[in-house]
């Protein structure tokens, strides 16, 4: 059974180019209701962590740099099949090659700062929001 609930990141480049109120407008758009959401700057230690599954990877010390270097915004969105919808919303992981009108496409700068995160799997989406957030953090009532 798909879940209905997913973890995005925007990131430090979106952010600091003013995107992020536009990449919240696609997100209710597309039909996704906020459950939790904050604003915040990664440490170094917390990229790694959040990232530690790409960690053999070439890229991951760049990664964590990046994804330490400003703030981001942090959200659980909700919708049925909410992993593929979002994946859907925000295209390709590399800008580049991001379908016209999604999320990457917009407002990515490249592979690495490709404007947002989302969660590849259900199980990965219940890890990455218990990252973020604590139960008294979770507004699902509405
Ligand atoms: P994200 O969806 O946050 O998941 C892993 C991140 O690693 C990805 O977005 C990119 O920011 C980054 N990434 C993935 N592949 C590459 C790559 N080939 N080179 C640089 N960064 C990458």
């Amino acid at each position: 059974m798909n879940g209905n609930r997913t973890l995005t990141m925007i990131k430090p480049t979106a952010v600091k180019n003013g995107h992020t109120g536009a990449i919240l407008a696609k997100i209710y758009e597309a039909g996704f209701r906020i459950i939790a959401m904050k604003y915040l700057k990664l440490s170094e230690e917390q990229a790694k962590a959040f990232y530690a599954v790409h960690k053999e990877r070439p890229f991951y010390n760049d990664l964590v740099d990046f994804m330490s270097s400003g703030p981001i915004v942090a959200a659980i969105l909700e919708k049925n099949n909410a992993v593929e919808e979002y994946r859907r919303v925000i295209g390709a992981t590399d800008p580049a090659n991001a379908e016209e009108g999604t999320v990457r496409k917009l407002y990515g700068t490249n592979i690495q700062e490709n404007a947002v995160h989302g969660s590849d799997s259900d199980d990965n989406a219940i890890i990455e929001s218990d990252f973020f957030f604590s139960k008294l953090e979770r507004f699902d009532l509405i």
